[in-house]
């Protein structure tokens, strides 16, 4: 380790267990010197493994809904209380869509689930950052991560409602970032990490498969979750004072991909047996 989070405080929101991106952030970040306290919604607590990482962190975790800008106002407040003082860094790490958990297909969607679908995955990333900057919570050069997916630029079967998510999440990040930027040298990108075995993740329709073709289509095969907080907390650290109102894409370089050798030899197979099958 690197000692790249020395003297800096964070909040971490999205760890639910061992699996999740969250979870890899706050062993990581902890491991570069940062004091942060972690966050979830009470449903993850109680079911989740949070308070196990907290245990491991040495830090305390505070309860908050992302949607709830009254819950959110509280973290941030008991956050600072706690870490004495403004903080440095704030991961948002936080999806989830019930038309993808209930299985209702793009063209079949229910509305008030895609409210909350954008609500929970996008608009809780605004609601965080309008909460911190009213609180005056996040210090000069301070850095916010979002954690995106490809579908928010390209159609990929089966992410459903989470691709329009995205997209907003995305543009959140340079709207805000621009602000932030502009007003308190405080910068702001999303991630765009490869599919990643996760709770969220694997909700996703016809995952494992997915993953199988991302890898075969990657140079570099697809990134870890503890790849990805590697690149997150590089993000947090100083030496990456400069790069703001980014997506950035950390997936083994699926997404300047057309076709791999590794892809096309599958596909030659399978369009090979269903040659021989129609015959
Ligand atoms: N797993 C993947 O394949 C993948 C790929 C790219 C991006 N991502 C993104 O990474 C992020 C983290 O997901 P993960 O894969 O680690 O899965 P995860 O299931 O471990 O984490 C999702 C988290 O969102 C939290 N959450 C849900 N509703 C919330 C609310 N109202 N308020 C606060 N928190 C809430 C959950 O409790 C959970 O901790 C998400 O934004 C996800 O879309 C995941």
């Amino acid at each position: 380790m690197y000692n790249l989070l020395k003297g800096k405080r964070g909040i971490i929101f999205g760890a639910l267990n061992e699996n999740s991106i969250a979870w890899k952030v706050a062993e990581q970040a902890y491991a570069e010197g940062a004091t942060f306290t972690l966050t979830n919604v009470p449903v993850s607590i109680r079911f989740g493994d949070i308070d196990k990482l907290a245990e491991q962190c040495n830090t305390i975790v505070i309860p908050a809904d992302a949607t709830s800008v009254a819950d959110l106002e509280n973290l941030i407040t008991k956050s600072m209380e706690y870490l004495g003082g403004k903080v440095d860094f704030i991961l948002h790490s936080i999806g989830m869509s019930l038309n993808v958990r209930k299985k209702l297909p793009y063209d079949d969607l229910n509305y008030e689930y895609l409210k909350k679908t954008l609500d929970i995955s996008a608009i809780s990333f605004h609601k965080v950052m309008q909460t911190a900057v009213k609180l005056d919570a996040v210090n000069e050069w301070g850095s916010i991560v979002a954690l995106s997916y490809i579908a928010a630029q390209r159609t990929l079967y089966g992410y459903n409602d989470m691709a329009d998510a995205k997209a907003i999440l995305e543009s959140i990040a340079r709207s805000f970032g621009y602000i932030l930027g502009r007003d308190k040298n405080i910068r702001v990108n999303t991630v765009s990490q490869s599919p990643t075995p996760t709770t969220a993740g694997s909700g996703v329709k016809g995952f494992d498969h997915l993953m199988d073709f991302t890898e075969k289509m990657s140079p570099l095969g697809n990134a870890t979750a503890d790849e990805c907080a590697s690149y997150c907390i590089s993000l947090f650290s100083d030496l990456t004072k400069k790069v703001t109102m980014q997506n950035l894409f950390h997936d083994g370089g699926f997404s300047n991909m057309g076709m791999s050798a590794a892809a096309m030899e599958t596909y030659t197979k399978s369009l090979e047996e269903e040659i021989k099958q129609k015959k």
